[in-house]
């Protein structure tokens, strides 16, 4: 039997995509579920849908970029279900595009979105985590974390940034001697959700499917495991990119298509401001 049984794992950018697959694996796993999400429609049909199919669910609007919305949130779940013992920081926006032709507003929207909204839910949730006898943190930042990715600087710095939180707080967690809590950074390259519409992957790669990299999540939480780094290549891009002088980690960006993945993104929130 899964440990996750007895769970109740909340889920950020849970409406869709990568979100949506996390939270029926989680619920297949036999955890309850905390769905949320910023758009409140496609939320309900998730909920609807993961329902009928037999799963534990239930469901908040919450933006996290809004502090008053995730505290009230946080209070409802609180006086209707509990506190949460799985944490999963999943909500993000990207916006492509040569630097200087994307609106500030995206840019702003990208770091709110990206990396406040993750410190801001993280900062609501975690005595709940700390709480739990087997609490979980994970955060889904993504392979352009290790990596500078052309026509997607404030997405892959973004990312940088997040990984950097999720380090920290998991270093602190450890000094604090917290160990009932585990913590686990997902980097995977592209997703077939539509979000990155367009792009190629890198060379020898191929689009990864959200389904698969939910099972790795749910395998990383119940393992314990740090790191979840998809595919073949992000497990030894980080080594690389520490180990070989400049010039050659760019010859190799190049050589495997990643400097000019993002020539072609039409991902699906282009319009969002
Ligand atoms: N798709 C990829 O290729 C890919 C690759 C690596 C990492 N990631 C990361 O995985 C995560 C999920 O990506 P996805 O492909 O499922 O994206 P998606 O666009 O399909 O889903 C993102 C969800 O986040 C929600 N959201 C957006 N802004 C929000 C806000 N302010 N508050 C709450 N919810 C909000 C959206 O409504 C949507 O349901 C993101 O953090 C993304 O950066 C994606």
């Amino acid at each position: 039997m899964s440990i996750l049984k007895m769970q109740r794992v909340l889920i950020t950018g849970a409406a869709q995509g990568v979100g949506r697959a996390m939270a029926e694996s989680f619920a297949a796993a036999g955890a309850e579920v905390v769905l949320t999400d910023l758009d409140g429609d496609r939320l309900a049909a998730t909920e609807r849908e993961m329902k009928a199919a037999g799963a534990r669910c239930r469901a908040y609007v919450l933006d996290v970029t809004k502090d008053e919305n995730i505290l009230a949130v946080r209070q409802q779940l609180h006086e209707e279900a509990g506190t949460v013992d799985v944490l999963v920081n999943n909500a993000g926006v990207v916006f492509g595009g040569p630097f200087e032709s994307v609106p500030m507003s995206q840019h702003r929207l990208t770091y709110r979105v990206n990396v406040e909204g993750v410190v801001a839910v993280t900062h609501a949730f975690l005595r709940d985590v700390l709480s739990s006898p087997r609490g979980h943190l994970v955060f889904i930042a993504s392979a352009s974390g290790f990596v500078g990715l052309p026509n997607g600087s404030t997405y892959a710095s973004s990312k940088w940034g997040v990984i950097g939180f999720a380090e920290s707080i998991r270093t602190e967690l450890k000094q604090r001697q917290a160990k009932s809590v585990g913590v686990t950074t997902v980097c995977p390259t592209y997703i077939n959700t539509g979000m990155f519409e367009g792009v190629a992957p890198p060379k020898t790669t191929s689009m990864l499917d959200p389904q698969e990299i939910a099972e790795k999540v749910i395998e990383a939480v119940e393992k314990r495991r740090i790191w979840v780094l998809e595919p073949w290549l992000v497990k030894i891009t980080p080594f690389l990119k520490n180990c070989l002088p400049t010039a050659v980690g760019d010859y190799l960006s190049d050589a495997f298509g990643a400097t000019n993945s993002m020539d072609d993104w039409q991902g699906h929130g282009k319009d969002a401001n």
